[in-house]
């Protein structure tokens, strides 16, 4: 099991205590099940902050904002932001949760292709940083919204830049043809840029680009930087406008399983910021304010999920079935994004020779996987705990009550002490909105 924060998918403190369990911050997961039930997401507080303290040194200077969609609860913007850490929000709720949460709205980036009049307004009244407007009719909109206010609102404009980050087709961005921002090779970014500069209540000081996300090596990025540096020293030659800010988005990929190879946070960083400096000397143009916005970097290798496994039905000659007491409600990337995740039996070690094992969700779809190949000990029975990992990012943040199941709680770990983070939905949570007819 793992112990360095770059080999393995397991979090930075995951080790084997004396009984053969598996154990994270200190903790036994044996001692967790007991104590809060499963399925439970379990957060590795140093392994969090190491990550935030590694992209913060890999990025000197550049600031670097926590993409909050990828996990947005109180207490994980709490730590991302005293790690020193910028928030990126892209709802009206994501932005609640962060002023709950206390962060400094003057570290606030507000994105989304279609935030509403009433979101605009939240984030104007709330005083965010910047806000990335991402097509015409917003910019329209926020102008109006920011002249009733009578205040300036300092935006970034979102730029499709052609880029085409070989990745899983629901999560590549930057390609033309995009639902997001305004596409550079068909002039609409240009467009925008004019329209921004005349618009009443809107200052534009930089752009932005996300290409697309779980994306390994440096190519793409570097490609993106490019572009951009490109873009804006046109635009200072054209308009005669610098304009000082430039947002990479972010999109760095991680380790689920051991057979991925995801690029070190620091190598990089040096590649995309080599990258930004050779093109702004290329074009002559001044080195911009960078930002940049990691969301599963972050959180994803942080955290497991431990499940119970409730059901081993073995087909002979054809596979054998691991059923747990969560799945798809609980992490849809599977399903969704055919994902993998590395999956350990972990109440107990055994050396019992290991079997190809489809683990399973409990919900009434045979799309519910949780781990399609796993590799597990033979002697796996009900009652075993799983654990999966590198549950932290677009789980619990695309969670589901599918089949009305009440929603996980989640902890966070550290040198032997669990203070909880979210509280296990209750069924009386489950049906708490629902109206019945008189
Ligand atoms: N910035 C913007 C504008 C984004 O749209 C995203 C992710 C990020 C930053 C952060 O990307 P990251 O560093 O986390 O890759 N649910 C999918 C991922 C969707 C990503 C959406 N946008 C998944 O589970 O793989």
């Amino acid at each position: 099991m793992a112990t360095t924060m770059h080999r393995t998918p397991w979090p930075a403190t995951a080790a084997r205590g004396k009984d053969g369990a598996l154990m994270i911050g200190g903790v036994s997961v044996n001692d967790l099940a007991a104590e809060h039930a499963t399925p439970l997401w379990v957060v590795d507080e140093q392994d969090l902050r190491m990550r935030c303290q590694a992209y913060r040194e890999a990025f000197p200077d550049v600031w670097v904002a926590y993409a909050s969609k990828a996990w947005c609860t109180v207490g994980i913007l709490q730590i991302v932001a005293q790690e020193g850490l910028w928030i990126d929000v892209a709802s009206g709720g994501e932005l609640h949760t962060a002023m709950i949460a206390g962060v400094p709205m003057d570290k606030v980036v507000f994105h989304g292709n279609n935030k509403s009049v009433a979101e605009l307004e939240q984030a104007v009244e709330a005083g965010v940083a910047r806000i990335v407007v991402d097509s015409h009719e917003e910019l329209g909109r926020l102008s109006k919204v920011a002249t009733a206010a009578g205040t300036t609102v300092k935006i970034w404009l979102r730029i499709t830049p052609g880029i085409d980050a070989h990745t899983h087709d629901f999560v590549r961005t930057g390609q033309d043809d995009s639902k997001f921002g305004f596409t550079l090779s068909l002039g609409l970014a240009d467009k925008a840029f004019v329209a921004a500069r005349e618009a009443e209540g809107i200052e534009v000081v930089g752009i932005h680009a996300h290409i697309g996300s779980q994306i390994f090596g440096t190519d793409p990025f570097v490609a993106n930087a490019e572009v951009l540096i490109e873009l804006l020293a046109r635009w200072r030659d054209e308009h005669d406008v610098v304009l000082g800010e430039c947002n990479l988005g972010g999109g760095m990929g991680i380790r689920y399983t051991h057979e991925d190879h995801p690029v070190r946070i620091n190598r990089y960083g040096e590649a995309v910021v080599r990258a930004v400096h050779d093109a702004c000397e290329d074009h002559h143009f001044p080195m911009p304010q960078l930002a940049v916005e990691p969301g599963r970097a972050i959180v994803g290798p942080s955290t497991i999920t431990l499940y119970e496994v409730g059901t081993v039905k073995t087909l002979p000659s054809v596979r054998t079935y691991a059923s747990v007491d969560g799945g798809m409600s609980d992490n849809i990337r599977p399903a969704l994004y055919e994902a993998e995740h590395a999956v350990e039996l972990a109440n107990r070690e055994s050396f019992d020779p290991p079997i190809a094992v489809t683990v399973v969700g409990k919900h009434c779809e045979s799309g519910d996987l949780v781990a399609e190949h796993a590799r597990l000990p033979g002697d796996l029975t009900a009652g075993d705990l799983l654990a999966v990992a590198a549950t932290g990012a677009y789980t619990e943040s695309m969670a589901s009550n599918y089949n009305r199941l009440p929603r996980p709680a989640a902890v966070l770990v550290k040198d032997g002490v669990v203070r909880p983070l979210i509280r296990r939905e209750t069924l009386d949570d489950v049906v708490a909105r629902d109206i019945p007819l008189s």
